[in-house]
């Protein structure tokens, strides 16, 4: 009940009398419905890979890729357990593929991302194509595409699994199915998709009906490299440091529709200026330690911890030596509905 409406017993009476015709009072709710600020129950939280490692070895003895489908831990939000939500709209979860296995071909409206976290020598395939998979390499799974995932390494490959899961559950719009084969056929050579659509070129007659970007794998060679060569520049973004946002080349927005994905640099003892904005973001340093403060809480961050920013909490990075945080959130949706919102404090 909102506070600023009293209640008295003809009110009461009229509530329960309306109740059982499937009606309610909006004066009693709107308090709750529409809120000054953005209310989420989503926390800050931080996942030290460390022990997700050891709890997916683990996991890696109990069940094989094939049985589980995919052997994946979820992070799930402390505000938000038993959800399956890292925040109130995304999906994440750190997969693990042991040596000489195969995570099965099917496809799904959710679209993924995989940010490669540790190991090299495994690989993606989507609608058949393979990618490589290294650590710092960010992988696009579009929505229903076929997609499987094989280790033919000597190695275990984890990596962080980001979805749009509770976005198409909120739409009701999920569809699923499994391809039948653990692989799916190959038609392309590695590297295909990167030659025709990453490197600044398109084919000349490209028609294109989906907003998912063409390049489904975005090695991390080239994306430190773009970050090392702006370095040189010395322009600093007081909030950010260096940030860029991962493309679809066809359109110049985002890499897919429905989540956004960026790199950052940090440079050695980085003291970033307070920001906030409303998309909830996952935050993977691939590289460096520092700490972020959210309010009151501190997270100390290290190589492949997985962190996470509410909504529209002011927050602030520090970085001990040179850091590159990885990060994605619900960003493009807002943006297309006039909904993103930042404020940079003073900066
Ligand atoms: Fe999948």
């Amino acid at each position: 009940m909102d506070p600023k409406v009293q209640q008295t017993p003809e009110r009461e009476a009229f509530y329960r009398e309306i109740d059982g015709e499937n009606l309610t009072a909006l004066w009693n709710v709107m308090g709750a419905l529409i809120t000054p600020e953005p209310k989420s129950a989503c926390v800050p939280a931080l996942w030290r890979f460390d022990a997700i490692r050891a709890h997916l070895m683990r996991a890696g003895a109990l069940i094989t890729a094939k049985e589980a489908e995919r052997r994946v831990l979820i992070l799930e939000n402390p505000g938000l357990r038993g959800q399956s939500k890292i925040t109130t709209s995304l999906y994440a979860g750190v997969q693990l593929v042991m040596p000489g296995e195969v995570a099965p071909a099917h496809r799904h409206s959710q679209s993924a991302l995989r940010f490669v976290l540790e190991g090299k020598g495994a690989h993606t395939a989507v609608d058949g194509e393979r990618t490589m998979m290294e650590p710092g390499d960010f992988v696009i799974t579009p929505s229903m595409t076929w997609h499987d995932h094989g280790n033919g390494s000597a190695d275990p490959i984890f990596w962080l699994d980001g979805l749009d899961i509770p976005v198409v559950q909120f739409l009701d719009a999920s569809f699923a199915e499994g391809l039948g084969e653990d692989e799916q056929r190959i038609s392309r050579p590695v590297g295909d998709s990167f030659a025709r659509y990453g490197r600044n070129l398109l084919p000349v007659d490209l028609k294109r009906k989906s907003k998912t970007s063409p390049v489904f794998g975005y090695p991390y060679a080239e994306t430190r490299a773009a970050l090392e060569r702006m370095k040189l520049a010395d322009e600093w973004d007081p909030c950010h440091g260096l940030k860029l946002r991962y493309t679809n080349p066809v359109s110049g927005d985002y890499a897919m529709p429905t989540i956004g994905s960026f790199i950052q640099l940090l440079p050695k003892a980085f003291h970033g200026s307070r920001y906030r904005s409303t998309d909830a973001t996952v935050i993977v340093p691939i590289e460096g330690r520092g700490r972020t403060r959210i309010g009151d809480t501190v997270l100390e961050w290290g190589p492949k911890d997985i962190f996470v920013v509410p909504s529209w909490q002011w927050f602030t990075h520090e970085a001990e030596g040179e850091a590159v945080l990885f990060s994605c959130s619900d960003r493009p949706i807002q943006e297309k509905l006039d909904l993103w919102r930042e404020d940079r404090g003073n900066a």
